[in-house]
């Protein structure tokens, strides 16, 4: 059977550790002067991005040409979907030419799962699905913990996480919280009432682990890591704020904050940044952040993900 990469949530403690440890062996592959290695020659990933996107439709391009499979790239507006075709008669055209991927980023979310119930000849990768999931964000972020706390000796569990702004709408959130529930972390979420998922303390998934607040301040302190999530204006059906200037003056994470509530703490955030309302520029360009190593590490993790889902009976060494 057919495996994909459809969510966080699916995932167990094991396999998360994983895709962790083999894409630390690709972060070295993107070190070195010839970024290239044969492991997915023969094989055929069609990135179909019929979202926007720019970190996760480049790293997975880059992703694929450094394992030397075909890379194929489309988007929306260069796609038959803007004559009327439907996603199912897209995707099944594509896998008509047999790749052995199609990576999927699509603005409903449960449209990754709905690919891979139909389409049974090739792995299908959720590169981020409406509100629901964004895995290899997760991962990516996993990753760079893994190498910052490994920096100063120590792992990735047992952290006390704080994630900060449009949680309501935001995959990153919800695959990080799944992360993070099987790392063992404390996760805040902070947010205004309005920016989180409508009866967010019942939402068994999270886990007992997961902690409200809708002060800034209280839900910084004493985090280890601050997640800053960009407002995703783009998916707001409703007035969610009052004003962009009324949250920023509440929520926006700045280093006179953080110097307070969070002084040990590092931050990220998945981009793209909206500077001055959700993070300031100090923050963002400043000694905390390890917003470009997330970049940097999308590659390495999506590589990653490639090699288990395309290489069939590739083992691990012969790559
Ligand atoms: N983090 C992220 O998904 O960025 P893009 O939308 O640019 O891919």
């Amino acid at each position: 059977m057919r495996r994909h990469l459809l969510g966080i949530e699916q995932l167990d403690k094991e396999q998360l550790y994983n895709y962790l440890d083999n894409a630390k062996s690709f972060v070295e592959v993107s070190n070195r002067e010839l970024k290239k290695v044969p492991a997915l020659r023969g094989k055929t990933i069609i990135n179909l991005f019929l979202e926007s996107s720019t970190r996760t439709r480049a790293s997975f391009e880059i992703a694929g040409k450094r394992l030397s499979a075909d890379t194929i790239n489309i988007s929306g507006t260069d796609s038959s979907v803007t004559k009327g075709e439907t996603l199912l008669d897209t995707a099944r055209n594509l896998q008509a030419m047999s790749p052995d991927a199609i990576v999927v980023r699509h603005r409903e979310s449960g449209a990754a799962n709905f690919l891979a119930k139909h389409l049974k000849n090739c792995a299908i990768i959720n590169a981020g699905d409406g509100m629901h999931e964004h895995p290899t964000q997760a991962l990516l972020d996993c990753l760079s913990l893994r190498q910052h706390f490994a920096e100063r000796e120590k792992g990735i569990e047992g952290l006390r996480i704080a994630i900060v702004g449009d949680i309501r709408h935001s995959r990153v959130a919800r695959s990080n919280i799944f992360a993070h529930k099987l790392l063992d972390n404390e996760i805040h979420l902070v947010a205004p009432p309005t920016l989180l998922p409508p009866n967010v303390e019942s939402i068994k998934e999270f886990g007992p682990k997961v902690k409200i607040f809708h002060s800034l301040k209280a839900g910084l302190e004493g985090a280890d890591v601050v997640m800053v999530l960009r407002m995703q204006l783009e998916r707001q059906t409703d007035n969610f704020v009052p004003s962009l200037e009324e949250y920023c003056a509440n929520y926006c994470v700045s280093e006179r904050i953080l110097s307070r509530y969070a002084p040990n703490s590092i931050v990220m955030h998945p981009g793209p940044i909206n500077r001055g309302i959700e993070l300031s520029s100090e923050v963002a360009d400043g000694k905390r952040s390890i917003i470009e190593r997330q970049v940097t590490n999308g590659v390495a993790v999506r590589m990653a993900v490639l090699f288990t889902l395309c290489a069939g009976n590739i083992t691990q060494e012969e790559k």
